[in-house]
């Protein structure tokens, strides 16, 4: 095994702890508030944003879509250009702080800020970035990754900078009391999700990272089980299982899969289906489909996740039982909320797939177009 790990992102977990901004951000810094539909105007966090910034110059930009799209962030990029801002703050869920990314690193490149999306430019310089999480679920407020969308042509790509990682996140799981039970589910689910695309592959002897993630999955399911938002206990744990789950540490040194959100993303830029239900969809099928390559792992998990007792068919039990987990939460594990008859979307996801050069996904690289619809095809 071999790997370099550092997270560089400070978690300023708790309640009250936006307040602390002040002491992170330097004084003399021009901010930019980089912020989403208006969520946070309604429950307080943007006043105590304001309080927090008492002193500092700062701009202000919200309108930031679910599914960022580069349109709209183009106008924030233009506005810190225009202004001079130094240092963004975002302040939203996964959305926003990677809309926050992207504006970082296109305002300091010349040439057009899709090519960062497009590998054309590997970013090599961002202004700072801080960040308020208001959503658990992405993991982005202390990771290098990003997602964007371009509204022009139903793309939705990703890309990944040391240079992007927020320099703190404040995790303060007062300002989720607020969210829609939707969002919360959403949440669950693509944590959920994220550890198993790090630990669901094959055995690879790392038992500190099977175990921690294991033990993020165990937590996901307790909490799915009993959602309560009113609880600060529950609310704490779901922000900072949905934190560890994509903060590099259990994919640290282990092969990693990813197909399942990389087929999903194509659902979403196609019909606008949330992040966290796309990957619902995709990922039972997933697994049914590469049964071979990931019987160990799923053995492994069905014992020490579910308490299955081993079987021959334990593989196959432990995939049901977290389409079961899924369906649960009320989240749908087939085709849903597309246009048009369902072969349709099917060919459409993967005429995308082809044209985004998605070509042998997963973590042997065996998820080809070809295997893709097959995929979509047991999930219509
Ligand atoms: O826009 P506002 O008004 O704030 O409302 C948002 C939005 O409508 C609302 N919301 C957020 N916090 C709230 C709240 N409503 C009430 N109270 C609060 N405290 O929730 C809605 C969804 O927000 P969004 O940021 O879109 O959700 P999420 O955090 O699930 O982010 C999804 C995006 O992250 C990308 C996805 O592809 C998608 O674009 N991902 C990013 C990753 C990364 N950077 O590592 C990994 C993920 O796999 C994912 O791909
Ligand atoms: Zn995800």
């Amino acid at each position: 095994m071999k790997f370099s790990f550092s997270n560089p992102t400070r978690i300023q977990f708790g309640q009250g702890q936006i307040g602390s901004i002040n002491t992170l951000i330097p004084k003399d810094s021009h901010v930019l508030v980089l912020f989403g539909g208006g969520s946070i105007k309604k429950n307080g966090v943007y006043e105590q944003v304001e309080n927090a910034l008492d002193g500092y110059n700062w701009e202000s930009f919200g309108g930031v879509e679910p599914n960022p799209t580069i349109e709209t962030l183009d106008k924030a990029v233009a506005l810190i250009k225009e202004t001079g801002v130094d240092y963004i703050l975002a302040v939203g869920g996964g959305s926003v702080i990677d809309g926050a990314k992207y504006v970082a690193a296109s305002a300091v490149y010349e040439g057009e800020g899709w090519d960062i999306l497009t590998g054309k430019h590997t970013v090599d310089n961002a202004l700072p970035i801080g960040a308020i999480l208001t959503l658990p679920a992405t993991g982005s407020e202390s990771n290098g990754g990003s997602v964007i969308s371009k509204k022009a042509t139903k793309q939705k790509l990703a890309f990944m900078s040391p240079l992007v990682y927020p320099q703190f996140a404040v995790l303060d799981p007062d300002v989720i009391k607020s969210l829609p039970h939707r969002q919360v589910v959403n949440g669950l689910v693509d944590a959920f999700v994220h550890v198993c695309e790090q630990y669901l592959t094959f055995p690879q002897n790392a038992p500190v990272q099977d175990g921690y993630a294991e033990t993020l999955l165990k937590t996901l399911i307790q909490l799915g089980g009993k959602i309560d938002n009113k609880d600060d206990a529950w609310r704490a744990n779901l922000m900072w299982s949905a934190n560890q789950a994509l903060n590099g540490l259990i994919g640290s040194g282990v092969a990693q899969d990813w197909a399942t959100h990389m087929i999903g993303h194509e659902l979403t830029a196609l019909y606008g289906v949330d992040h966290a239900r796309s990957l619902a969809i995709v990922q039972p099928s997933l697994l049914r489909v590469q049964l071979d390559t990931k019987s160990a792992k799923l053995s492994q998990m069905g014992q020490n996740v579910f308490g299955l007792e081993e079987s021959d068919d334990i593989a196959l039990r432990t995939i049901d039982a977290i389409e079961a987990f899924y369906q649960s939460l009320e989240v749908a594990t087939q085709l849903t909320e597309h246009e048009g008859d369902k072969q349709s979307a099917v060919n459409a996801v993967v005429e995308k797939l082809k044209g985004n050069k998605m070509l042998s996904l997963g973590e042997t690289g065996a998820i080809t177009p070809e295997v893709s619809e097959q995929i979509l095809n047991l999930a219509v």
